[in-house]
């Protein structure tokens, strides 16, 4: 064969490979990168303190969704404004908890890196 049809056989592989190691694949098994915050770490205890009496597995109180598990927490941040719905003003009634108070402000922040480091699970 010559040699640059081989190359270029051998260079259509290298990217077909480099395609299937998929980015949206990060979170599910892929390790976060050292020092991120991750749902196991630092995001699954403030919901478990705050959000869970109503967001149990069996939904509580009129909450419309469970917040029990790594990919239900994700799913609100990305689909259900999670983040949004607990950075709003006391008062508000739309504010998560439901009915209050605020959570304090740096465990706010805890879930708002969670997001900037890519909503990691481990
Ligand atoms: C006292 C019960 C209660 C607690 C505690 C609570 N929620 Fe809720 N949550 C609700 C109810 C009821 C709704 C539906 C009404 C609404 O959207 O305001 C809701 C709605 C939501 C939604 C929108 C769901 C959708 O489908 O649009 C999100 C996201 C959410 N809660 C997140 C949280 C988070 C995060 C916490 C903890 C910080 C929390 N909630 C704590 C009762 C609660």
């Amino acid at each position: 064969m010559n040699p640059k049809k081989l190359f270029a056989i051998l260079s259509s592989s290298l990217i077909l490979t480099g395609c299937s190691n998929d980015d949206s694949s990060a979170g599910i098994d892929t390790p976060a990168p050292a020092g991120s915050v991750t749902y196991n770490k630092d995001v699954k205890s403030i919901i478990d303190n705050n959000c869970i009496v109503c967001h149990a597995a069996v939904h509580q109180n009129g909450a419309p969704i469970s917040l029990v598990t790594y990919s239900q927490v994700k799913d609100a941040v990305l689909k259900r404004s999670l983040i949004i719905r607990i950075s709003l003003e006391n008062g508000n009634n739309v504010l998560m908890p439901k009915g209050g108070p605020r959570l304090p402000q740096q465990t706010i922040d805890i879930v708002k890196q969670w997001e900037k480091d890519g909503l990691f699970e481990k």
